[in-house]
């Protein structure tokens, strides 16, 4: 059975609930009140919904936030269409908290068994779009993959933009790419943004690599799948990804540990049949504050506005839908 139209409009109305919730704590330096009302929204409208589901990756352990937590069962559970979710109630709290643009909500959903389980922590990602789809492959050297890349496009490398997350682990990224001959977009915050852009060919990222969170990577799969675009991934531990100290090691031998009971190892290639073994996915994304794609939330005395991307991976379709809620 597929995921009907009607689950699907309904899952984007979890994204609009999530954005519309964190939207009341813009620009009021409160990341964690932002993303606890997320995801309250979120759960509370999840759990209105006909289905039987499970978190099988959610937000929240990496910085402590509150979060819709791995293996949480979600849905009335009346139904017995499955699926498994995962979510990123917030994508750029920070973002929120500083009234910056490119934060939004977000969610896939795939029926139950398709979607990669795994912890949250820290993941390694390369993205492309459909054009260079199977041309790139992570176990290669930047550099190399930059000359796949440029092939597969058919453009100078000199005429290839990669978008980076601007963080200290990535500086050398950042040097290399840019003495390779390419460009580079460095985006604050915001990975799965900068993947949806990836794939969408009109846009001017041609691939987006570096080191986010695993729940945004298995969101970033959903994209990559349903629109026919390429990821492959691996997770990678705290101290991998931000440095040797007491803390960081201590929590990369819990991920680890974690790893080995849901059956993954860090440091493994993942494809992106591994992460998402299904055409049949959803995505859906709500704009908080405002992107290339779609406007923010937008207030006044009688209504919200929401701005959402519903991608469907089984008719290959993406609508930006645009809703007016009544206080
Ligand atoms: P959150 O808002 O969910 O914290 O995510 C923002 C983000 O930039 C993600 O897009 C990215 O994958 C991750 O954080 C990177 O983590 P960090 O900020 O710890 O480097």
């Amino acid at each position: 059975m597929k995921i009907s139209d009607e689950l699907a409009s309904a899952i984007a109305s979890v994204t609009e609930v999530a954005a519309i919730a964190a939207f009341d704590w813009v620009g009021k330096k409160d990341k964690n009140a932002a993303d606890k009302a997320a995801v309250e929204a979120m759960r509370n409208r999840l759990n209105e919904i006909d289905f039987h589901g499970k978190i099988v990756i959610g937000e929240g352990e990496i910085d402590n936030a509150p979060m819709l937590y791995i293996g949480e069962k979600v849905g009335k559970q009346s139904s017995n269409f499955g699926l498994d979710i995962a979510v990123d109630p917030i994508d750029g709290t920070r973002m929120v908290a500083c009234n910056e643009q490119n934060a939004i909500a977000v969610l896939a959903a795939a029926p139950t068994g398709t979607l990669l389980q795994a912890p949250d922590m820290y993941m390694e990602k390369i993205v492309v779009g459909p054009k260079a789809r199977g041309a790139v492959h992570l176990a290669n050297p930047l550099e190399k993959n930059i000359e796949l890349l440029s092939a597969a496009l058919n453009k100078p490398i000199s005429s290839l933009s990669i978008a980076v997350l601007d963080k200290p682990r990535h500086q050398h990224i950042i040097k290399t790419i840019r003495n390779f001959g390419a460009n580079v977009i460095t985006i604050p915050d915001g990975d799965v943004l900068a993947s949806l852009l990836t794939i969408l060919p009109e846009h001017a990222i041609d691939m987006m690599y570096g080191t986010g969170g695993a729940p945004e990577g298995i969101i970033s799969a959903a994209i990559a799948r349903a629109l026919g675009g390429d990821m492959q991934a691996r997770l990678v531990s705290r101290s991998q990804a931000k440095g040797e100290s007491e803390e960081n090691i201590r929590i990369a031998k819990e991920e680890t540990l974690r790893c080995q009971q849901m059956g993954i190892e860090i440091g493994d290639i993942l494809s992106l049949d591994t992460m998402v073994s299904t055409n049949d996915v959803i995505f859906s994304a709500t704009a908080i504050t405002s992107t290339v794609l779609m406007a923010g939330i937008s207030n006044d005395a009688y209504s919200r506005i929401s701005n959402t991307v519903l991608v469907s991976g089984h008719n290959r379709s993406l609508k930006i839908i645009n809703n007016r809620h009544f206080k």
